[in-house]
Order: C-alpha cells, then structure tokens, then sequence
C-alpha cells in the first residue's frame, strides 16, 4: 500500500465500514472544535426549547475533520431524524422537491458536498430553506403556472469542503456557518485513545500521541493509522500497542512523519524548486501544480500554514526553512526579502 493513500484526508473504501462504529453520536462524545461545540449546543438548546426547528447550518473544512460526523451528532441532539444526501446525486429538481415535501417538522435534511449542485436545482431550496415552501411549475407553455407547495419547518445541514464554490445565494440562506479546523495534536491523541477503546485494542498513551502527531490534524487519518497499528500488533506481537510496537509498525508503513501526503509535498517542492522557494501568487502556483487554486487554498494551504512550512505573505506563499529542512534542503540565507 502507498502511504499516500494511508494519509490521504479523503476517504478509501475500507474506511467506510469502520466510520460508522467510531463516529460520535453526541455532542459530548465529540472531541476538539470546542468553539463550535459550545456554539451549536445553545443553538440546539434554544430551538428545542422554543420547539422550533433548527436554523440552517453551514459546516465546512478540509475532508475527514468531522463535518458528516457533525451533521449526525446535530440530528441527535435535536432528537430528529437524518435524511441524507449528497449534491452530485441528486439529479433532478423533482428530486430534492420529493424529499422536501417527505420531510418531517424539525427534521434534519443532510446534503453533502453541497457545493455541486445543479444551479437549477439549487433554486428550488432558496424559497424551501426560507419560507418552507416550494414554488412548482405545473404545465408548460402559456398555460403553465406557479403553485406553492408548503413543507415541514426542517433543518438543512450542508457540508463543503470548498466553501469558495457556494453560490452567495445559497450561502446567504444559511444561518449558522461554522469553518472546522484542523485538530490539535492533543484532540487527536484523545480520539486515537477513545477509537483504540471502541475497537477493544490496548494502547500505550506514548503510542497514541506517536500516531497522533502523524496523522495531520485529521481524525479520518487518525484513526487508519490506527486500524494499521493494531494489525501490525496482532501479527508481529502480543496485539497490545506498545510505543515500540507502534514505532515499529510506523516505520514498515513508511507514515510520513509530518501526515504530509503527495500533494503537501508537491507543494513545497513546487515552491521551492520552481519559485525559488518564494513569495508565488497561489494562481501560479495552482498553474504550475496543475491543481485547483480553491482546492489548494481550501484544503492544503492551511495545514501547511498551521504547522509552519508554509507562509501566506503580502507578496504570496513563501516555503519556510522548515519546510527546506524537511526536505533536506539548506535553507536560503537569511537576507532574502522576504
Ligand atoms: N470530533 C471527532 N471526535 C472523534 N472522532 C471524530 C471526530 N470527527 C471525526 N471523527 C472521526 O473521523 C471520521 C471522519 O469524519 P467525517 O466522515 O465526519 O469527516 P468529513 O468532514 O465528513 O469528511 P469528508 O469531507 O470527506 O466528507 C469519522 O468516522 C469519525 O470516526
Ligand atoms: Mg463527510
């Protein structure tokens, strides 16, 4: 296996059947983004309270932080079912508007990466989001009209990665917004300690904070590099993940010891080969990476920026010696212009 795809933020197949078991189902349950935690149990307070549905909620970030995660932990604190669905499925506008129209009041409609939807379906959720309503044209030609169709007061969650590709429109209508971030190295390691529960193995708390500080600030990657640890442990050892069996265990699977994955990487070098190490405006640097510039700006830059390789200056990105040091590289000398 590439330890690329073992660090990579996104999702693999494999992680799908164990997401399910580690998933928090509560507010409490769910570690880190404490700010967000705090904020959305007031607001979940004060709707059931009032007996109201939740106002619409905005949550996006980088893959594997939590957003799906949250969108289910929101349902079960509102006491509500989850109705699940994702932006490039839904093909046609009678779609939404059939799940529209089958939602219960208060209920929670889930709509991942909500950022691909079709504009002209996005438009039937303007008038359902803010008046509970939908406008549906019956008809065609001269004799077709307009009726509105009432539905449920409900709660639309939608999840992004790409907050940059969200119409004002639709952002607009949302009145909860909520940006996850990156955990810190301590949220993970109680998320590696809380999984390694779950999944009934044993661990050394030296060992979680060693799979903890190289799983990039992303619980996804955290708890894969667990599920491989443990095997590593039950093959080579006493199945007990010891700090040694853990370091062993990261070594044969080559875990980069940063988290970085192919793209992190190909952004240093990039800058550093390329620009000379910087400042780059980051249009430049998406042509030269052949990479989406929001893509870059959404999900990469901002771990990069967060553990100090990478600098978001006036004048563009410039790579940090650290970065240099981690490639083994001498740093430029210290009168550069910065
Ligand atoms: N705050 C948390 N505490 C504990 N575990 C978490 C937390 N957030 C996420 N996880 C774990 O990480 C996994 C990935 O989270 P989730 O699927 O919600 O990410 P996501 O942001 O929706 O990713 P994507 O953008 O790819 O859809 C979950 O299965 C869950 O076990
Ligand atoms: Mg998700």
């Amino acid at each position: 296996m590439s330890d690329d795809r073992l660090l990579a933020a996104s999702r693999v197949d494999e992680d799908v059947q164990y997401e399910a078991g580690l998933r928090p189902r509560t507010l409490d349950e769910y570690i880190g983004q404490e700010r967000i935690r705090e904020n959305l149990h007031v607001s979940i307070t004060a709707a059931k309270q009032r007996g109201e549905a939740l106002d619409h909620v905005l949550l996006y970030g980088p893959p594997g932080l939590g957003k799906t995660t949250l969108a289910t932990v929101i349902a079960n604190e509102l006491g509500v079912a989850i109705r699940p669905t994702a932006g490039p499925v839904i093909e046609k506008a009678g779609d939404l508007a059939a799940m529209l129209t089958n939602l219960q009041a208060r209920e929670v409609l889930f709509i991942d990466e909500i950022h691909r939807m079709a504009p002209a379906i996005e438009e039937i959720l303007y008038p359902a989001m803010e008046d509970y309503e939908l406008d549906i044209m019956i008809g065609q030609g001269p004799g077709a009209r307009s009726v509105k169709v009432p539905v449920q007061r409900f709660t639309l969650v939608g999840a992004t990665t790409r907050t940059g590709l969200l119409t004002s429109p639709l952002r607009a209508r949302f009145g909860i917004v909520h940006r996850l971030d990156y955990y810190t190295e301590l949220d993970i390691y109680e998320i590696v300690r809380r999984s390694a529960r779950i999944l009934g193995v044993e661990i050394e708390p030296d060992a979680a904070t060693d799979i903890a500080r190289r799983s990039r600030g992303t619980p996804r990657v955290a708890n894969r590099l667990l599920r491989r640890v443990r095997d590593y442990a039950q093959v080579r050892a006493d199945g007990r993940i010891s700090v040694d069996v853990a370091r062993r265990a990261l070594k044969l699977l080559e875990v980069d010891e940063h988290g970085f994955d192919e793209v992190d990487r190909r952004l240093l070098r990039t800058i550093i080969d390329k620009f000379s190490g910087g400042p780059v405006g980051v249009a430049s640097l998406a042509a030269a990476m052949s990479e989406e510039r929001d893509a870059l700006e959404d999900i990469y830059e901002p771990f990069l920026i967060q553990i100090g390789f990478l600098d978001r200056t006036p004048r563009g990105r410039v790579a940090t010696p650290r970065a240099y040091e981690y490639f083994g590289l001498p740093a430029p000398g210290k009168d550069r212009l910065w």
